[in-house]
């Protein structure tokens, strides 16, 4: 993801990507990839969007070790002309939509140590590879990709980033989806997090709500913990469809005079999946 006040390490170019540098990972750093892999594509079949499981797929990455991101880009590009690129950590939001709406993936290159293996600060090579890229091969999810990143650099025009933020929160990374047998999940953050993938659809807590816009746009959300409000969509094609055919500039401006919702309220017109007992946040904020 993408944050502004950063400055460019001396070895980045101009563009912020760096080498990958594949030989310098260790076999321990291999060995957590493979962990971490076999951890969730273990427990993720029957909870995650098939698209998922098929982009791992097309991707081939159920072969042992971190990716080549230079052989996830060869098949990305045949797919759907995506490539993933090498980043040394966060980039500056311009610098992330630039390479969204070119089809480059910024993707981190370090992978988390043993201490970090269920909480990191900074998106690692796990979350950012195995959690973003094989949706990539999805063609409408690929599109909506794109465009998120031509929105985002109208957005930074029109003082609106927080908005978009909010829409690339709750959709590309905590996202869940609609299918014929009940929720499935979409969202990076949530299918690169074992603990998540199954507080996300299972627990009692969390609100489940269907997607709006503008109600969305207007939803804070929470980067410490566990989400206590997830928003589901349709299909790809229902979500590519409302945000690429809507010119998001009125709806910013409408949404000046309207509040801030918390993230875990609920309103009058929400389309209610689940309505969540909040009682795991309510539970941590008493600790
Ligand atoms: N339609 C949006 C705009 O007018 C752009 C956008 C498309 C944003 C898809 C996010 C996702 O700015
Ligand atoms: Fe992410």
């Amino acid at each position: 993801m993408a944050n502004a006040q950063i400055e460019r390490p001396e070895e980045a170019a101009e563009d912020w990507t760096v080498p990958q540098d594949w030989g310098r990972y260790s076999p321990a750093e291999h060995g957590m990839w493979d962990y971490l892999f076999e951890r969730q594509a273990r427990m993720l079949p029957d909870r995650v969007v098939p698209d998922f499981i098929t982009g791992l797929d097309i991707l081939r990455m159920d072969r042992p070790g971190i990716p080549r991101f230079d052989e996830l880009s060869e098949r990305l590009m045949k797919a759907t002309g995506w490539q993933v690129v090498a980043v040394p950590g966060l980039v500056p939001d311009d610098v992330f939509f630039e390479h969204l709406a070119n089809r480059r993936f910024v993707a981190g290159r370090f992978i988390r140590t043993p201490e970090q293996i269920d909480y990191l600060q900074e998106p690692d090579t796990f979350h950012d590879v195995f959690g973003h890229v094989p949706l990539l091969a999805h063609p409408a999810f690929a599109d909506y990709m794109q465009a998120y990143g031509e929105g985002g650099m109208r957005a930074d025009g029109l003082g609106s980033i927080e908005r978009l933020a909010r829409l690339y929160w709750y959709t590309v990374e905590f996202g869940l989806i609609r299918h014929e047998e009940g929720l499935r999940l979409f969202g990076a953050g949530i299918v690169s997090s074992y603990g998540e993938s199954i507080f996300a659809l299972d627990d009692p807590s969390p609100n489940r709500i269907g997607f709006d816009l503008r109600r969305l746009m207007r939803t804070k959300y929470r980067i410490d913990d566990y989400q206590q409000t997830y928003f589901v969509i349709d299909s790809f094609e229902d979500l590519l469809r409302q945000t690429v055919e809507n010119d998001f500039a009125p709806i910013y401006e409408e949404l000046v005079d309207s509040a801030d919702l918390e993230p875990e309220d609920i309103e009058g017109a929400d389309v209610v999946f689940a309505k969540g007992t909040q009682e795991y946040a309510l539970a941590k904020a008493a600790a």
